[in-house]
Parts: C-alpha cells; sequence; structure tokens
C-alpha cells in the first residue's frame, strides 16, 4: 500500500483520472496500460479507487466519483437516505455541534454537515482518516487519533446542550462481524459511557443487535430501508422515551417506542399470509403494527389472517393452494401448472431456495410464488399470490 497522501496530489489525481477512463480497472489490461505513464505502486492504488468508486455508486451516487475509498470503509458506510434521517433529528433537537467518533470515510459526518451541524470526526486508521479529509473537505475537520482519548478535549469547555456524540463503533474482526462486545472499537464500556453522559448521544450498530446489549434507559431504533434492514441505532435524545422503535425509509414511517412488546399469537393458516417488515421482526414490533394476526409458528415472522390488509409495513399474499413440500410433489407441482418462472421464499425450513429452484427444473410460461414455512399442520408449500387490491383495510 503506497502513503495514502500520494493519492491527493497532482500526480495521485493524474493516475486516478488515467484509472477511471478504463473499461475494467481491475484488469491485466487496464494495469499495463496505467503503468506506461504511472509508477507500478500508485498505478495500482489508482486503479483500485477506479473499481471502488464503481461499486461504491450503488451506495452514495455520483458522489462516490469524488470520494476516496476502502473497501471495508464503503461497506461499513451508512446508507446516504439512512445518515440524512438520523442527521435531521440530531439537528432538531437543538444542537450545533455532532462530534463523529470512528467516522471512517465519512457518509454520516457528510449528511451532519448537510443538515446544518459543525461537524468535528475522529478517525484512528490514518489511511482512512487521510480519505475522510478529502472527502469531507470543508465540510468537517477530522482529527486523526483515538476517539477515547480525544472526546474529552472536544466537549471540554461547551455547553452539554449545544454538542451531540454520534458513534459507529467498528465490530469487525479478522472473521467477519462480530456481536462480541470485547471486540468493538471504540470499546462498549466507552460507547456506553457516551450514552450516560451526553443528552443528545446516537450510536449506530448492526441490524441483528441482540436485546440484551440494549441499555433499560435508551431507545433502540432499527431501519428499514428500500426492503432492507439496515442498522439498529441506541439513541438518547430529551425527547425520546426507552424501548424499540422501527423507521422506514424512504417513506419515513415510524412505530414505537415499546417497552415490552409481545409476540403474535401461533394460528392456524388462513387465507392471507403477510410478511412483515423485517425491522419489525428484529424489534419485536409486529403484534404493535398487525394486531389481530396470527403467526404461523413461534418466533416465525409470517403471519396469517383472514382478510387482505396494504401496508407499507408487510407484503401481503393470498393463499391459493397448499402443498406437501416434498421435492417430489412440488416438481409435479410445477411441471402440471407449467410454472417456468418460479420464486420461492422460505423460512425456518433449512434449504436453499436456489438450489431447489434448479432441482424443481421450472419450464414454461406460468409464473408462481412458493413459500415453505413452518405451520400448526407441519411444513408446507404454500402456493401464493402478491395481493395488491383496492379493498385491502
Ligand atoms: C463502522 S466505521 C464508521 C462508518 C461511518 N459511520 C460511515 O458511515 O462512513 C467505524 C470506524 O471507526 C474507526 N475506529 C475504530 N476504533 C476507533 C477508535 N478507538 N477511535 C477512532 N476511530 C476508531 C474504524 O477505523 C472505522 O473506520
Amino acid at each position: 500500500m503506497i502513503d495514502p497522501e500520494r493519492l491527493l496530489t497532482p500526480e495521485g489525481e493524474r493516475a486516478i483520472a488515467l484509472a477511471a477512463e478504463q473499461a475494467d480497472p481491475g484488469s491485466l489490461a487496464a494495469a499495463t496500460a496505467l503503468r506506461r505513464h504511472v509508477e507500478p505502486d500508485l498505478a495500482a492504488a489508482a486503479l483500485d479507487q477506479a473499481a471502488l468508486r464503481r461499486r461504491a455508486r450503488a451506495k452514495f451516487g455520483p458522489a462516490a466519483d469524488r470520494m476516496l475509498l476502502t473497501a471495508h470503509g464503503t461497506e461499513q458506510a451508512t446508507r446516504p437516505t439512512v445518515a440524512a434521517w438520523r442527521a435531521r433529528r440530531i439537528a432538531a433537537s437543538g444542537v450545533h455541534t455532532v462530534v463523529d467518533l470512528g467516522c471512517g470515510l465519512g457518509a454520516d459526518a457528510l449528511a451532519f454537515h448537510a443538515a446544518g451541524l459543525d461537524v468535528v470526526a475522529v478517525e484512528r486508521d490514518h489511511c482512512t482518516a487521510v480519505f475522510a479529509r478529502h472527502n469531507l473537505a470543508g465540510r468537517a475537520r477530522v482529527i486523526e487519533g483515538d476517539a477515547v482519548a480525544e472526546l474529552p478535549g472536544l466537549v471540554a469547555g461547551r455547553d452539554p446542550a449545544s454538542v451531540a456524540v454520534f458513534c459507529d463503533p467498528a465490530r469487525r474482526t479478522e472473521r467477519g462481524r462480530t456481536w462480541r462486545v470485547d471486540q468493538f472499537s471504540p470499546p462498549w464500556d466507552f460507547v456506553v459511557s457516551v450514552l450516560r453522559e451526553f443528552p443528545v448521544a446516537c450510536v449506530k450498530l448492526g441490524p441483528g443487535l441482540p436485546l440484551d446489549l440494549v441499555p433499560d434507559d435508551v431507545e433502540a431504533r432499527w431501519m428499514s430501508e428500500a426492503g432492507d434492514v439496515v442498522e439498529a441505532a441506541l439513541w438518547r435524545l430529551p425527547d425520546a422515551a426507552p424501548g424499540r422503535s422501527v423507521t422506514l425509509l424512504p417513506q419515513d414511517l415510524s412505530v414505537g417506542p415499546a417497552i415490552a412488546p409481545g409476540e403474535p399469537p401461533v394460528g392456524d393458516l388462513n387465507r392471507y399470509l403477510v410478511e412483515p417488515d423485517g425491522a419489525l421482526l428484529r424489534a419485536g414490533l409486529t403484534a404493535s403494527v398487525f394486531p389481530g394476526w396470527a403467526q404461523l409458528a413461534p418466533g416465525l415472522g409470517y403471519l396469517t389472517g383472514d382478510r387482505p390488509v396494504d401496508s407499507p409495513w408487510g407484503e401481503t399474499f393470498e393463499v391459493l393452494e397448499v402443498l406437501d413440500p416434498g421435492e417430489k410433489s412440488l416438481r409435479q407441482w410445477v411441471r402440471a401448472n407449467r410454472v417456468g418462472t418460479l420464486e420461492i421464499k422460505k423460512r425456518a425450513v433449512d434449504l436453499d431456495p436456489a438450489a431447489l429452484r434448479r432441482r424443481l427444473k421450472p419450464a414454461g410460461p406460468g409464473t408462481a410464488t412458493l413459500v415453505l414455512t413452518p405451520t400448526t399442520r407441519g411444513t408446507r408449500a404454500l402456493v401464493v399470490r402478491r395481493f395488491r387490491g383496492k379493498d385491502a383495510e
């Protein structure tokens, strides 16, 4: 790896511009072409940036083409819509400044600035801090340093009501993401102390946040964006009550907070099936949004009822047929109905839908959706149709 500062020099900028012109920055042809003009290490780093920018457009849009990126930093970065929602909420609390501890490449910090906040960002990793400084130029002060050591100096002498603290701790080990708090960085004790000590504080965590990690007196809010459950964040705000909440974006709908929400009762399969948004399931708030609906098995998530519902919080299906889940009978059904386009959904059933679809050999003009799920009468394959009726409740 070259010194990341080299990418900021005119020579580095020229190398990235040349790399961006390559059809496939990851190819040998691109490497060969660039090395004609640029020294090999810089050529490799520039091609890397060109490839990362292309991939990052899915998250950051055209802004990716002006950013300096790392693969981990891009993956960990908050989606702009979610970052903007958080930033607006923090700005609405009346603070003027936000301290972003572990800013990564700066996705949250960019949103804080856009929401009108002064931003001080701290990043421990040298390369990430150099890139963040570039990405946030003119929009945030980036300090390369340790969050734990820097925080006291950054808030000393400030009115606590004027500053918010945000922290998005790294939870990555060599083996991937972890929920072992002793492996979080900054350390979990520090993260929790931020929530305790600052009147406006937010800690971003993954959507799989175990409920036993949620301190009793904070709000835990799961965020769903465009159908993906993207994070759970712990919040301290003067007007945020403790409990579990969910926000759905881009609609900007919220439910909660609920302190001890109940599970829906278990019931027999009925004519309609609802697949609630994953964030409701993670937060345990399905019963609050779908009162009167039963779940097909304890903790399963699929709900069943006798009437359709048109809700942004879940997708409704009409159950057309109930099949034996054995492969032989499914293959016969697929053949008999000349189904060529087959969607397979499943829950709590140990199978790979893509592999099953191949084995069922779909062929023909028909389209179908199968849901493999436990029911009160054992595992079943449900033939369903998405319901978008006008008369849904
Ligand atoms: C999950 S990423 C932050 C992503 C960021 N919120 C965004 O949306 O772009 C966490 C960052 O915290 C940094 N970090 C970890 N421990 C730190 C510490 N003790 N002090 C400062 N930064 C730290 C990591 O290097 C990493 O870049």
